[in-house]
Formats: C-alpha cells, structure tokens, sequence
C-alpha cells in the first residue's frame, strides 16, 4: 500500500491500478496480516476496525471529532477500502454511510463488513472513481477519506469532487503525509510536493486547517517496523507485501509527517478556480 495542486509532480505519478488493489485486498481477506500488524502497533485500536491504512486510535478519535457528524447525517468514506474505519465513525456519530472504492475486492468486503457493526440498513458501497463518484451533486454531510485520496488520478479533480457531492457547509477531513520539507529530492514523486490545504484552498474550500501529532507519525513507522520484526510471512501475502512496502520505505519515511487535514464545502454559487 503506497501512501502518498493541480497537475504537480505528485499528479503525475502513475496511478495505482485498481487491480493491484483488488489482488492486495485479497490477499488481506486470506490472511488479516495488514490489520494483525496494525493492532500489534496501536493495541487500543477498536479490533472490528481492521484498517488498510496507517490509522492509529489518537488519529481515528481525531477525525471523529473534527468530522462532528449528527444524527442522521450522511458520511461518504472516499476509497473506503474494506470499510471499517468508515462504518466506525458512521456508528459513532449515528450517521449513514456511502463507501467509495474502485477497487470492487474492497467493496464486497465492506459490504460484508457492515453487519459487523449493526449497518446492514445504513451502510452502501458503491464501486467507483474518486474522481468521479457518481453520488449526486450535495448529497452528502460530510466525507472523510483516509490514506486513499493521494492515489487519486488527479489529486485538484478529487477535491473537486468532494466538494461537489458535499453540501454547502458539510466537512471533509482527509488523512495523508505531507514532506518535513517542501519539494526534499530524497522523496518520491507522490510526496515530494505535497501540500492538502494548497488543493483544498484552490477548489474552494474554506476554514482549511492542517493538524499533526508526533503519535500519528509514530504509529505510522511503528507499523513498517513491526511488520519487518514478524519475520519470515510464512504464505501471508499480505504481511509479505507490507514488508515488501516497509523495507522500501522505511528509509525515507522519518522525512514526511502524518497530517489531517479538515476543510467546510462553501454555500452554493462560489466558483472553482
Ligand atoms: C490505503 S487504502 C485505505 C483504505 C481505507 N480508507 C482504510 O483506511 O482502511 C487506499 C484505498 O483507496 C482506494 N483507491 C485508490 N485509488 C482510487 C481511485 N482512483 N478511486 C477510488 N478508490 C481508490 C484503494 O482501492 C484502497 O481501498
């Protein structure tokens, strides 16, 4: 799993195909190697949960909070993965859920996930591109996506797309790295420039604040080093391919920083730029 305005350097590495994700999703549903780690790495982490990212619980109480959903609000999850960082926060926050994935390993994973936390009736999946989601124009009260919108093909057309679907005044809160220093060579494309607030900004947004924590960043490394000290993955594919992922990363991870990002979709009316 590759972590990672307009048509920077970032947008124009390759996408990641959704077929490399249908085979990793798989590959977790075999064995749970990517979640067994993270759980090895954050303990307190809610176990249903079962993240593909690099979420902690400190960042997962963050989001909760910054996305403050209401009673019958709509969340989109935006690339939900197996869906259960989005259904936790839609059951905490007594919300309904729209998952978005293109990856349709994902999908039917999540959906079989719901039940798991009481969402059969208030949790859909839907098979499709950040970019272009197919959920109509402001339907929704909110969105999060975490570790996912960097693989977007076009990171400005996937805020835009967020806010599209958002209704007036309705958040997003996104998870992602940003580098330690601006434009540092020693990062790949997808990092080296990063900047959220910058894309967010420029599709309109308002109120975008960035926030990092030292233990989001923490967990993050945490996760590529306890994946390496389990050994030998002995068939896990999913572990194997985490310590694949560890190995080529670990050596540049201490220059990036973990960030969320939180942003409000503006009234009606006001322009993209
Ligand atoms: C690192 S995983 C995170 C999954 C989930 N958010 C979690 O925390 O467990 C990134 C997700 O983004 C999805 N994704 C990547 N590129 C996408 C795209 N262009 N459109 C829709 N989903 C995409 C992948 O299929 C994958 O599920």
């Amino acid at each position: 799993m590759r972590n990672g305005p307009s048509t920077s350097a970032a947008d124009r590495e390759h996408p990641t195909p959704s077929a490399e994700f249908d085979a990793l999703f798989h590959g977790e549903h075999r064995s749970g190697g990517f979640a067994r780690v993270a759980r090895l790495a954050d303990p307190a982490l809610p176990e249903e949960i079962e993240p593909f990212s690099f979420l902690s619980t400190d960042l997962l109480h963050h989001i909760a909070s910054a996305l403050a959903l209401q009673p019958g609000d709509i969340l989109a999850d935006l690339g939900c993965g197996r869906g259960g960082p989005g259904l936790w926060l839609a059951r905490d926050g007594h919300a309904k859920l729209v998952g978005i994935d293109f990856s349709p390993v994902a999908v039917a994973q999540a959906r079989q996930r719901a039940a798991l936390f009481g969402l059969d009736r208030n949790a859909r999946f839907v098979t499709s591109e950040l970019t272009a989601t197919g959920l109509p124009d402001a339907s929704v009260s909110a969105a999060v996506s975490i570790d996912a919108i960097q693989y977007a093909p076009g990171r400005t057309a996937a805020a835009t797309e967020a806010r599209r679907i958002l209704r007036p005044g309705g958040r997003l809160v996104l998870t992602g790295w940003h580098p330690r220093t601006p434009g540092d060579p020693r990062l790949s494309a997808r990092h080296r420039d990063t900047d959220w607030p910058a894309v967010l900004r420029t599709v309109g947004f308002t109120a975008v604040r960035c926030h990092t924590r030292t233990t989001w960043t923490d967990i993050y490394l945490r996760i590529y080093r306890t994946a390496l000290q389990m050994g030998d993955p002995d068939g896990d594919t999913a572990l194997a391919g985490l310590q694949s992922e560890a190995r080529r990363r670990l050596p540049t991870a201490h220059l990036l920083r973990r960030v969320a990002v939180t942003a409000i979709a503006p009234p009606n009316g006001v322009p993209v730029t």
